[in-house]
């Protein structure tokens, strides 16, 4: 198990360039299981939830391999199960179910794993599949769905704008008979990039990135060449970063419409934030509490930035709030932050965060993707040396996080 050795207390000061995403490669990934051929996408962030969806790929018969940051994959899918094993690497795995079962007909698979951020239910996913013609038994476990008939176009109003459910039907759809249209479909940038690679394969999507989408089915797909879009979490983990260290960083290759709702945070907190084309200058001056940050779905404030915020936000004169309101269990990084010499409480959705006047180093552990990057936010401010423990889940969703952060000055490595 691999640690890392934060000494913290040093300005983060330079320029970084911003990986693709996490979530948008995941589910692009998974989309190629609907095509013939290859596809070639660049940007891709070497991270390892991108190996796990490899390591599915090659399991379905697929060819795939990652060099500098260019994915290839060879699309020929042989069967439609994907082991307990593979499903319990990562959530998004469940992102194959939609695309195997448009393009066999069947998919068999296990309850997915990755973050354990409360229950994490998929009923939306399967009752969507169904009104569009799945037939879903379970048996110890095992999901198994098949679609007798083929799948055919449907109108669904999604309950809750879910991200994963919304991906699931596009990809379900694409190769389906006729029209489907998703309402109050979730808005995520990520949703838009994987309708702009699967209508660059030959599929027809309009709206994605809205909360209507429609989808018309058509009878394949062709292999296709796409850039990632930029991480707009690892974006704000580095701004988050720059916050509690004072710093001053310049960040490339970013969106800064997608970073909408998070700038004004970050403004609220006293940094100086400048954009101008894909670049963005983030310069940390004494912190300021913010009054309240509320997690929704997208335009709001991402529930994904909730951690590293609240890290930097741990020395901020005055009182934070923070209200979640996607997952129920998305506190886990409080313990460690305390540990470190934060005073935050939690009661249910509402996290209170009192700034105290600084952090000190001490043996923690991640528990899960956000908040592991939220212990290394805490960790670079702090006075002292912090151990980071359990770094796999960091590792998940960014791309060697020790070395990004020491070219930046910062004093991090793994051991
Ligand atoms: C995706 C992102 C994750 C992000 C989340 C919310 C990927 C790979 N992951 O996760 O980083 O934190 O969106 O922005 O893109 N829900 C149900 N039933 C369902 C589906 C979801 O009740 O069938 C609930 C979930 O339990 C959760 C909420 O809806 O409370 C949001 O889930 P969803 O939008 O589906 O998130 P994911 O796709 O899992």
């Amino acid at each position: 198990m691999q640690s890392l050795i934060v000494d913290g207390g040093n300005r983060l000061v330079g320029e970084t360039r911003v990986g693709g995403a996490k979530n948008s490669v995941l589910p692009i990934l998974a989309s190629t299981v609907l095509t013939d051929g290859e596809s070639v996408l660049h940007n891709c962030p070497v991270i390892s939830d991108v190996y796990s969806a490899e390591r599915i790929l090659t399991h379905l018969g697929c060819s795939s391999s990652l060099e500098e940051n260019t994915a290839i994959v060879k699309s020929s899918v042989n069967r439609y199960d994907i082991p307990e094993k593979l499903m319990c690497e990562m959530r998004s795995s469940i992102i194959f179910l939609g695309a195997l079962l448009g393009k066999t007909g069947r998919c068999t698979l296990s309850l997915p794993g990755g973050c354990e951020l409360g229950a994490r239910p998929i009923d939306i996913h399967i009752n969507s599949l169904k009104k569009m013609g799945a037939v879903v038994t379970e048996k110890f476990g095992t999901l198994d769905f098949s679609a007798p008939k083929g799948l055919c176009g449907s109108k669904l109003i999604l309950p809750f704008p879910s991200v994963g459910a919304t991906e699931n039907i596009i990809l379900a759809a694409c190769l389906a008979n006729g029209e489907t249209q998703i309402k109050n479909a979730a808005r995520e940038p990520e949703i838009a990039d994987l309708a702009d690679f699967l209508n660059k394969c030959g599929a027809k999507i309009t709206g994605a990135g809205e909360g209507t989408v429609i989808i018309n089915g058509v009878s394949s797909l062709k292999g296709s060449e796409h850039t990632i879009m930029p991480d707009r979490i690892v974006a704000a983990t580095y701004m988050s970063a720059a916050a509690s260290t004072g710093g001053e960083i310049r960040l490339t290759g970013i969106c800064r419409n997608d970073l909408d709702s998070v700038v004004p945070v970050f403004e609220e907190m006293g940094c100086y934030v400048y954009s101008y084309g894909d670049s963005m200058f983030i310069k940390a001056n004494k912190l300021h509490s913010v009054k309240k940050i509320l997690t929704m779905p997208y335009p709001a404030f991402p529930t994904d930035a909730q951690a590293v915020v609240m890290a930097a936000l741990a020395c901020a004169e005055g009182t934070s709030v923070f209200v979640e309101n996607i997952f129920e269990n998305r506190y886990q990084h409080v313990p460690a932050l305390t540990k470190m010499g934060a005073d935050i409480k939690v009661e249910g959705k509402v996290a209170i965060v009192e700034g105290v006047k600084s952090l000190s180093g001490a043996n923690v552990y991640a528990t899960d993707l956000r908040g592991g990057a939220a212990l290394v936010v805490a960790a670079l401010g702090a006075e002292g040396r912090t151990v980071i423990g359990n770094i796999h889940h960091i590792d998940r969703g960014y791309e060697n996080i020790e070395k990004s952060f020491s070219l930046l000055g910062g004093k991090i490595s793994r051991k």
